[in-house]
């Protein structure tokens, strides 16, 4: 196969912070995405419908010129959030989650959530408006191994929240374990995953291959070979549950490459030519549309996308750096050679 054309594809997870960051990695989701579920871990973090409202305002002005993409807007979940701002929420129609950062658990965490049983009416008025949650899910406590914080999270929070709000329609965001893509296959009904790229090409080793790599650190932290395995396996099952979610997260180099470096993967630039590389080594390059355009504009209750996206399969390198603001940001890959090549958008 030297082209691969797909119904235009979404990014159900996508970090595209704000400002200058925001200018820089945009065209890239732009380029490949009919649309994008845009995380709201900013600093402030975006908490109200209002605010979501100027970030998307914001968005859809740092947009190239012509670029047909539309944001989905989240909000970010605090104790504090109420019921009647989700029903703001849903009104707006602007606002397609909320997100639940367990508090401390990653990047611009901090005002996330301490104790979820704060905010049962909360939840129970997503649940009735239909408004999905978004989870990252992993527990915080310094005590649990870090390669153990998501299997953890699923038995001390996820089941239990699942099982007391059985019509909360919930995506456990970027699953990195075999535990992970089993609970979601067996899950009561209304429970979806996204798949990062990354946790599809690469395990734990890859941290570590031939010295620390910072840019490769993302949260949840790479697994196992097994529980790599695992996640290509229920990418390319067909199941509508797991779907497209790249978490690409830019960071400046510098903020990567230091003593105490940021977690993110910078996957925008190729993001759509990573998972066709994955699906094609699995021998599922007809499963990726699906996977890619089908499945969470389902779940989210969308239409699905008019229009294609066209790879084709030819070499290319991918950049050492690209601008970002006043720094750098070094994207996955960088200076290495990619088989897909993202070949044209048709727009209808
Ligand atoms: O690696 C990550 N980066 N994981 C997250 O949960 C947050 C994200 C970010 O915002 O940089
Ligand atoms: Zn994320």
């Amino acid at each position: 196969m030297t082209q691969l054309t797909l119904t235009r594809p979404d990014d159900w997870h996508l970090h595209l912070r704000d400002g200058a960051a925001l200018a820089a990695v945009l065209a890239h989701t732009a380029a490949r995405f009919a649309r994008a579920i845009v995380m709201p871990n900013l600093v402030p973090p975006v908490t109200t419908t209002a605010a979501a409202a100027d970030y998307r305002a914001r968005i859809v002005a740092a947009l190239p010129p012509g670029a047909r993409f539309e944001p989905l807007m989240t909000l970010y979940l605090t104790d504090h959030t109420t019921a009647a701002e989700i029903g703001r929420a849903k009104a707006s129609g602007i606002v397609h989650g909320c997100k639940l950062y367990p508090a401390g658990a990653t990047t611009h965490s901090q005002a996330g959530v301490t104790d979820l049983r704060h905010l049962d009416t909360t939840l129970e008025r997503m649940a009735e408006l239909g408004l999905p949650l978004q989870v990252h899910g992993e527990v915080t406590s310094p005590d649990v191994d870090i390669f153990d914080r998501e299997a953890r999270f699923i038995d001390t929070v996820l089941a239990p929240l699942a099982a007391r709000m059985p019509r909360l329609r919930i995506v456990f965001e970027h699953i990195t374990t075999r535990a992970a893509a089993e609970f979601v296959r067996d899950a009561r009904e209304g429970i979806a995953a996204t798949i990062t790229p990354q946790h599809l090409l690469l395990n734990r080793n890859a941290l570590f291959a031939g010295g620390i790599r910072p840019h490769l650190y993302c949260l949840p932290v790479l697994k196992r070979e097994p529980d790599r395995r695992a996640l290509l396996e229920a990418a390319i099952s067909g199941n509508p549950r797991y779907f497209l979610g790249t978490d690409s997260a830019p960071h400046a180099r510098h903020a990567k490459e230091t003593a105490c470096g940021c977690a993110g993967v910078y996957s925008a630039h190729a993001a759509l030519e990573l998972y066709a590389e994955a699906f094609e080594a699995a021998g599922a390059l007809p499963r990726l549309e699906a996977f890619a355009a089908h499945f969470g504009a389902d779940f989210y209750g969308l239409p699905r996308n008019t229009g294609t996206l066209t790879l084709e399969k030819a070499d290319w390198t991918v950049p050492a750096d690209y601008p970002f603001g006043d720094a750098t940001i070094v994207p996955w890959r960088a200076g290495e050679t990619l088989g897909w090549r993202l070949a044209r958008q048709g727009v209808e």
